[in-house]
């Protein structure tokens, strides 16, 4: 059955909330990690990819908050400590510098783990019968593939 955020049990809530917590860490990590690269990239292809970079970074941004309020509506504590979410996210920092092709791959690599963390979110939101979160996980989910395959597409 199909339940609104306050109507869920307080365990439901917290694990929902753990999920979210989870895909607003990862954001906000490929958030700078899209940033990092729209300053550093070099390279012929410099132009389109500091474009690319920016519309990802400034997507991302967006999502975190979208993201992070969902765990206020779900009655839950949204994680806004950098170090919080570099410790609960899957997505990694890169280190130094790298090549425009590199950055691409660390780029793509971070946009599959994001859909798969919002797709796994959006299940068991779902399981909760909580299909508001549930459709914000596709969402994400949705645009996070979109910007996989762009980065995957120059790889080829
Ligand atoms: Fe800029």
């Amino acid at each position: 059955m199909t339940q609104t955020a306050i109507a869920l049990s307080t365990d439901a809530q917290a694990e929902i909330n753990e999920a979210l917590n989870q895909a607003v860490a990862e954001t906000a990590v490929a958030t700078m990690l899209a940033q990092n690269f729209h300053w550093n990239v070099t390279g012929m292809a410099f132009g389109p990819l500091h474009a690319l970079f920016q519309e990802i970074y400034e997507d991302h941004f967006v999502a975190q908050d979208d993201l992070a309020e969902r765990v206020k509506a779900l009655d839950g504590h949204a994680e806004g400590m950098l170090a919080g979410m570099l410790k609960r996210s899957k997505v990694v920092e890169f280190e130094g510098t790298g090549s425009d092709r590199e950055m691409v791959e660390a780029m793509k690599v971070a946009e599959e783990t994001l859909a798969s963390t919002l797709a796994g979110a959006g299940e068991l939101a779902a399981n909760h019968g909580d299909t508001l979160t549930e459709d914000l996980c596709i969402a994400r989910g949705q645009t996070h593939e979109k910007f996989a395959w762009m980065l995957r597409a120059h790889l080829r």
